[in-house]
């Protein structure tokens, strides 16, 4: 269980710019907390060889402890400094870094990422982002950053500076302010045990990583993701989930519900909803991705018991769009 709540602390927000990135390597070289732009999703960050600043950071966010974190690095020689890399996590970091790629590798010796962030596992997440913030952001602090999303933990994840602040204000330092993310869902998580496994569909397509790899990755049995321990811990049956009822796959609507459209064709009785957002009328799902947790968050914001979802093909980012979906909908 999260410790009780720190007292709240002053949270400023700053422009992306240099002297706001100066100002947040600062903050983590003392065991800080600060929120930052990625290309994925925004990400709550701390010095990743820090176990307090890191203690902190899961009391901000309310997650579970046996959850563990990503670290994040500038570049593959860093990666390497934490993880050790056999010859698929090399081909899948030269081809997808940096990027929207999340590699599990086993530690390396003297792995500098702490325990706590690691969950006691002797495998560590590590990834290479690519939005210009979090690049400069890690050349001027200079070491590994752990960074989970920017979210109260369980909740929709932040594409946007005002998201992030609407779920932590008072509870951390800084939040970088670099306008809307790129991607929009979080990074891809591949496990690279002996058969290189999907532990999370994320921003990169699993199909360009099966290409990369010319063999199908694995895929664990969904019921490992609904147990206690599953492989990607933090791969909870519920995540992401709006206060709302999600409703998946829907071809009419009720009479109240809010309407989560996708696509030209309009939905019968959608003249009836609460209100109508579509993730990319043209069917494109990069543009679905790019708009799902905000118009969640929208479509919540209007207080209807229910979001109606209309189906989204599983191509391309359509599988971690209706990942993060299934989630939103699952029982809590
Ligand atoms: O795009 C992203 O990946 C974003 C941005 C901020 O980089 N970060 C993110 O972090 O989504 P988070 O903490 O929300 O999700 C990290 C996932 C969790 O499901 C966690 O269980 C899994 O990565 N994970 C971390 N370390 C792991 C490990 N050693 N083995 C298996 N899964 C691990
Ligand atoms: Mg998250």
């Amino acid at each position: 269980m999260p410790a009780p709540d720190r007292p709240a602390i002053e949270t400023r927000i700053l422009p992306a710019d240099a002297a706001g990135i100066a100002q947040a390597a600062a903050i983590f070289a003392r065991g800080g907390l600060v929120a930052f732009p990625t290309e994925t999703v925004y990400g709550l960050g701390a010095d990743a060889a820090n176990a307090t600043a890191i203690a902190h950071l899961y009391q901000a966010k309310g997650r579970p402890a046996f959850n563990p974190l990503i670290a994040h690095v500038a570049d593959v020689a860093a990666a390497r400094r934490i993880g050790r890399f056999d010859a698929t996590a090399e081909r899948l970091a030269a081809a997808f870094w940096p990027g929207p790629l999340t590699l599990v590798v086993p530690q390396a010796d003297r792995c500098p990422v702490a325990d706590l962030a690691t969950a006691g596992l002797d495998t560590v997440a590590i990834r290479v982002p690519a939005h210009p913030t979090a690049r400069a952001l890690l050349a001027a602090f200079g070491g590994a950053v752990v960074a989970p999303s920017a979210n109260i933990s369980g909740h929709v994840s932040p594409t946007t500076a005002a998201h992030v602040a609407a779920d932590l204000s008072g509870r951390i330092d800084l939040i970088l302010d670099g306008g809307a993310v790129d991607v929009g869902v979080e990074s891809t998580i591949i496990g690279c045990f002996d058969e290189p496994t999907l532990l999370r569909p994320g921003g990169v397509p699993s199909e360009a990583i099966e290409a990369v790899l010319g063999r199908p990755l694995g895929r664990p049995a969904a019921e490992t993701h609904a147990s206690e321990q599953p492989l990607a811990p933090g791969m909870l049956a519920s995540h992401y989930a709006p206060r709302a009822a999600v409703r998946l796959d829907a071809t009419d609507i009720a009479p109240g519900e809010a309407l989560l459209a996708f696509g030209p064709a309009p939905l019968p009785g959608a003249g009836q909803a609460a209100a109508i957002l579509n993730l990319s009328p043209t069917g494109d799902p990069a543009e679905a991705a790019t708009h799902l947790f905000g118009y969640l968050r929208s479509l919540d914001a209007k207080g209807a018991r229910s979001i109606a979802v209309m189906p989204i093909p599983n191509d391309g980012l359509g599988e971690a769009i209706n990942d993060r979906l299934r989630r939103a909908a699952a029982p809590r």
